[in-house]
């Protein structure tokens, strides 16, 4: 009997000895060096680092909006070469256009793609249609649809630009710091809702974000970056159930895995995180009580 082909393991993403250099000559920095990460189909890998560790830059690449010195990105096994429907980026800053409606907005790409291909059937256009209006009540927004973004609080905007990220159906979502811009009460909501649409959507989601709690939170795993050049530095399986709940964040585990995730930035950047700066005046304060 012949023995049957094996298989190569074919991860969603594949970075393979990533290297980023800006600019040229004596002006040349190494920004990214020797990325390797192997992001499973329907993982959810967050990365944290602190500022400046070439988070951005990394995930620009994967969403092919910048190009790469060295290595290779590959997406189900193919180097990509440019962005691709298949990917759908969030960024921090919402990046509504001002002069559309929530819905307009949900479904500009969606328009261009309809533009470009007049070959889309009427049953395709119909499918788009009811997706922006499932997407919209998902994120809770279907009563502010004719609404423009400067009538939506930061939390709606952000879950406009993250219906307008899921409209082509992406199997992979690249999500950059997105509920940076947000309070912290806002930021809890999105959590719960962002692991709501990835269990619902069963897509692929890097996420970056410089907020520890957040990364264990909502990650399978967390990637730890390290500046100077970006690279990684640890890897770190979060060892919670998949149903997330708030209460975990007080888990022993969590806290474990917390304090471990800020020491390694510490010890790779010498940065103190808000949280440490905090801790620092509480422990100050009670001290001089
Ligand atoms: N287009 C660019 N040209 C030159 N340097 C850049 C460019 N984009 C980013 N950088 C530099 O690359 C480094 C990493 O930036 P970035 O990826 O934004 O980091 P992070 O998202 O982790 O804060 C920074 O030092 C930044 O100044
Ligand atoms: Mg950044």
């Amino acid at each position: 009997m012949a023995a049957s082909p094996v298989m190569p393991l074919c991860h969603k993403i594949s970075l393979q000895g990533l290297g980023k250099v800006f600019g040229a000559g004596a002006k040349q920095t190494a920004v990214l060096e020797d990325v390797s990460l192997e992001v499973a189909e329907n993982e959810f890998v967050t990365v944290v680092g602190a500022s400046g560790c070439g988070k951005s830059t990394l995930l620009r690449i994967i969403a092919g909006l910048e190009t790469l010195t060295s290595g290779a990105v590959l997406l189900n096994g193919q180097p990509i070469s440019g962005p691709g429907p298949e990917r759908g980026m969030v960024f921090q800053d919402y990046s509504l256009y001002p002069w559309l409606s929530v819905m307009e907005n949900v479904r500009f790409c969606r328009q261009l793609k309809i533009h470009r291909e007049r070959s889309n059937s009427a049953r395709e256009v119909h499918a788009a249609i009811g997706r922006s209006y499932a997407l919209l009540e998902l994120m809770g927004l279907l009563e502010r649809k004719d609404a423009y973004p400067n009538q939506l609080s930061g939390g709606m905007r952000q879950r406009v630009a993250i219906a307008r990220a899921l409209m082509p159906k992406p199997q992979v979502l690249l999500m950059d710091e997105p509920f940076g811009a947000l309070d912290a009460q806002t930021r809890e909501v999105m959590h719960d809702l962002i692991l709501h649409l990835f269990n619902r959507e069963r897509s692929t989601i890097l996420f970056v974000t410089h907020d520890v709690e957040e990364a264990i939170y909502l990650g399978h795993r967390v990637v730890v970056m390290a500046p100077h050049p970006g690279r990684i530095d640890s890897i770190h399986v979060v060892p919670l159930p998949a149903a997330r709940h708030a209460d975990m964040k007080l888990t022993p585990e969590f806290l474990a895995l917390k304090k471990t995730i800020l020491q390694r930035i510490h010890t790779t950047s010498g940065v103190y995180t808000d949280q440490d700066v905090l801790q620092r005046l509480t422990e100050i304060e009670s001290f001089t009580h």
